[in-house]
């Protein structure tokens, strides 16, 4: 059950062809927002596109746009097109990331600033092309971030060096713009099903002791669904959670219990 706590609202949503990123882009078209819904992959997005027209309620309203968050022009032409649509921008949700894993030792430095370029300056670009607009409607911020923003997650350094920094960043965001207010928050989540989660890929020579430490970033209660951290972006994005900011939540369905 949704309500309308997002009607009137433009929204920006990244990542938004698959997994948790469609899953808030279809979660904010059902609470009323109107959602620009941008990833690089253009297949996915007609799908969430498709989708959205069948969740929408409220007023709520999908367009799509291709964008590549880690490329500045790019980022920069997502905001745009979002508040030449909308005539202006209430919140963004930078959920678009990459993981690739594998021994830190043996980890190719290219795939190490691809990680990084994505998760964390991406974000950046975004949140950098996005501010003025969100200073002006004293807007908000979801950053995704991760469990392993917080406690050691094996073989995946860059992942988790990017995601501890998307966090840090967006502390820094909330202080830096609460007299406008513009709030900052992130969502942590843990063991969700998507893309990332069906596509990991340990190192296939793990000993039978190091494929124990898997069982450290698991959930105790099983995987959730993009739904789960969804519903929770919308209310950081809502007037629901007008007192949260520098705020991470994680939905990890108990991991870091
Ligand atoms: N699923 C989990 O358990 C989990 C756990 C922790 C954090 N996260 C984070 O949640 C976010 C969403 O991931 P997901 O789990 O839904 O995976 P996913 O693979 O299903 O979705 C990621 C989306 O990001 C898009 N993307 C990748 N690079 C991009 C780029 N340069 N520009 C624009 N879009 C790009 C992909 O095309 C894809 O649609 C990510 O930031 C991820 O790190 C997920």
């Amino acid at each position: 059950m949704t309500c309308d706590r997002l009607t009137d609202r433009a929204l920006i949503v990244t990542g938004a062809a698959s997994g948790i990123g469609r899953g808030t882009a279809l979660r904010l078209v059902a609470e009323g927002g109107r959602v620009l819904a941008s990833d690089v992959n253009a297949e996915g997005l007609a799908e969430t596109e498709r989708l959205a027209a069948a969740v929408a309620d409220h007023g709520g309203s999908l367009v799509t746009k291709v964008a590549d968050i880690s490329d500045e022009a790019s980022a920069n032409e997502a905001v745009a097109t979002a508040v030449e649509a909308f005539g202006k921008l209430d919140g963004i949700a930078n959920i678009a990331g990459m993981l690739r894993s594998g021994r830190t030792h043996e980890f190719d430095l290219d795939t190490w600033e691809r990680i990084l370029r994505v998760n964390l300056t991406g974000t950046f670009l975004m949140c950098k092309a996005a501010l003025p607009h969100l200073m002006e409607t004293k807007g908000a911020i979801v950053n995704a971030a991760s469990t392993s923003s917080s406690f050691g997650h094996p073989w995946m350094g860059a992942y988790a060096a990017s995601k501890g920094a998307v966090w840090s960043f967006t502390q820094t965001l909330a202080v830096e713009y609460c007299k406008v207010p513009v709030r900052a928050n992130c969502v942590a989540p843990g063991s969700v099903h998507s893309g990332i989660t069906s596509n990991v890929e340990f190192p296939p020579d793990l000993t039978k002791d190091e494929s124990k430490l898997v069982r450290r970033i698991m959930s105790p209660t099983g995987f959730g669904d993009p739904a789960d951290v969804a519903s929770v972006v919308a209310m950081l994005l809502s007037d629901d959670g007008k007192h949260l900011t520098g705020e991470c939540i994680r939905i990890d369905g108990g991991t870091h219990a």
